[in-house]
């Protein structure tokens, strides 16, 4: 509908050029996260090498983007560095990363006061600053032609027929507070700095397998492979297309820890450094990860679903459906086809917990009347459930058996620990909480587990039992059950 203002008075009311910077300090960036997002650009330009460099100087740091890609001329400079450059709405090539025409600055922003892109195109450079505190001071969008002299800007784009470099100095978030010469500012830096490297390793991954070279400090960054492509042990899913084909998924079941060498293991960690962070869909748009490890609210993480890694490929004309934000880090499935999606991804994840308990089911199937020891019983009285603590457990059994005469204190004990289990309180948080629930002894040291085990083994193999047996029945004695890669400790003893 268009209403007729014709006869009206209008008012300019442009935004307050300080204020709206600030706002785009805040879309909560992190610095991987914006140096990921200025080599989408390079990447989109077709860039077949990326450099990043920095020179460490405390609060004076500095950090270089440059790349080989096709450059700009100077208007399209100026351009690129207009906040909303290009509208979101604008249909993208297939192979361009960008999105909402605002990535650069928003990127940059967050990192930095202020930065300049230097970019040569047909043999001709151009150069251009971005300064908030200038901006701040003259209270307008304007660009300075200055370029610093801190930092060789030149250093590849003269042997280059074009490129383009990012340059961000006065990064007050990362060296606020930091001084030169004083390690532990240094020690933080790098430590940034490494996550960075870990960071493009995952969401550059597939372009980076594809030959793209992205150094960092001259060195050669490698790709992670959250699938674990190659690996012994690795089981998928057939790819499965919906949407006519516009969105593909591919499940993963990686190999279980046994199959697995420890350099192998701690691959799998990633860059989160941990299987259960890394659980979930991965999402990449035009092959660039946005979501490295996520249940998108549709599931819990649990630590027996570590093994499942779901690929999701979407094309860069579904960003509206996906909710794709402007970091590049959200992404949520249309309604329409959520319900395939869950019912893909549990196909894969009850494929994910078989592996995953695989190695105690094999011991256990060795011995199938095996007698299984919870620590918890279900018991009902008057139509009621309680839980009960299972005296059959060979740790109770043994500790009841010496109480130097004080059973019944123990037994007094142990009923009021069994008649005021929180039960209403666990069901509430486990319906409630996004936080998942942890299984038994996690992120706890192991030794008292693997200690108790020692001790219960060498008392089975004393009554007599051959130590397949004894290896067996501790399987089946909760928490064991949870940790059966320790049963190989007792092939030891
Ligand atoms: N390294 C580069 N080489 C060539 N052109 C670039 C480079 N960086 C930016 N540009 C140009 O500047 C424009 C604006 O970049 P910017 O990152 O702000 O937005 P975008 O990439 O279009 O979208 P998004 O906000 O999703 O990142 C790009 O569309 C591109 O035309
Ligand atoms: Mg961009």
């Amino acid at each position: 509908m268009r209403i007729d203002y014709s006869d009206r008075d209008t008012a300019a009311a442009e935004p307050e050029a300080s204020s709206m910077i600030q706002s785009f300090r805040a879309i909560g960036y992190s610095f991987e996260t914006a140096i990921a997002d200025i080599i989408d650009n390079s990447v989109s330009a077709g860039a077949k090498n990326i450099w990043i460099d920095y020179v460490w100087k405390g609060p004076d740091t500095i950090i270089g983007i440059t790349d080989d890609g096709l450059g700009m001329t100077n208007d399209e400079l100026i351009q690129a560095m207009r906040p909303g450059s290009v509208n979101p709405l604008t249909a993208r090539s297939e192979n361009d990363l960008g999105r909402f025409g605002l990535g650069l600055k928003t990127a940059s922003f967050s990192q930095c006061r202020k930065f300049c892109v230097n970019s040569k195109k047909n043999e001709k450079e151009s150069c251009w600053t971005w300064d908030l505190d200038y901006v701040n001071q003259v209270k307008s969008w304007k660009l300075i032609k200055y370029k610093p002299d801190e930092f060789d800007l030149n250093k590849y784009i003269d042997d280059l027929s074009s490129g383009t470099t990012v340059l961000w100095w006065d990064l007050d978030r990362l060296t606020k507070d930091t001084q030169a010469d004083k390690e532990s500012s240094k020690t933080d830096f790098l430590a940034a700095i490494e996550k960075v490297r870990m960071h493009l390793s995952m969401v550059f991954h597939r372009y980076i397998d594809d030959g793209l070279n992205i150094f960092l400090r001259g060195r050669r960054i490698q790709s992670w492979d959250p699938f674990m492509i190659g690996f012994d042990g690795l089981q998928s899913r057939p790819e499965i297309s919906l949407e006519k084909g516009a969105v593909r998924i591919k499940g993963f079941v990686l190999p279980h820890r046994s199959k697995l060498s420890a350099e192998d293991y701690n691959y799998g960690k990633g860059p989160r450094d941990s299987w259960t962070d890394h659980q979930g869909f991965y999402i990449y748009r035009n092959r660039r990860l946005l979501v490295g490890g996520n249940w998108l609210g549709l599931f819990k993480r649990e630590v027996h679903y570590d093994l499942c890694r779901i690929k999701v490929d979407l094309p860069n004309s579904m960003d509206n459906e996906w909710q794709i934000d402007i970091k590049k880090s959200v992404a949520r499935p249309p309604t329409k086809i959520r319900e395939s999606i869950v019912a893909i991804a549990k196909d894969v994840r009850a494929q994910a917990v078989e592996v995953y308990r695989h190695k105690g089911k094999v011991v256990r199937r060795k011995l199938a009347k095996e007698e299984y020891f919870p620590f918890w019983e279900e018991k009902t009285r008057h139509g009621k459930r309680f839980y009960r603590l299972n005296r059959k457990h060979p740790i109770l059994k043994e500790l009841l058996k010496n109480t130097n005469g004080l059973t019944q204190q123990f037994e007094k004990v142990l009923q009021f620990i069994e008649e005021t289990v929180p039960v209403p309180l666990i069901t509430l948080q486990e319906n409630e909480n996004e936080r998942p629930h942890g299984q038994p002894f996690e992120g706890k040291n192991h030794e008292n587990v693997i200690d108790v085990m020692k001790t219960m083994y060498k008392s089975l193999i004393a009554e007599g039992l051959p130590p397949e047996h004894a290896r067996a029945r501790i399987a089946n004695i909760e928490p064991f059950n949870f940790y059966l890669e320790y049963l190989e400790h007792l092939e030891k003893i």
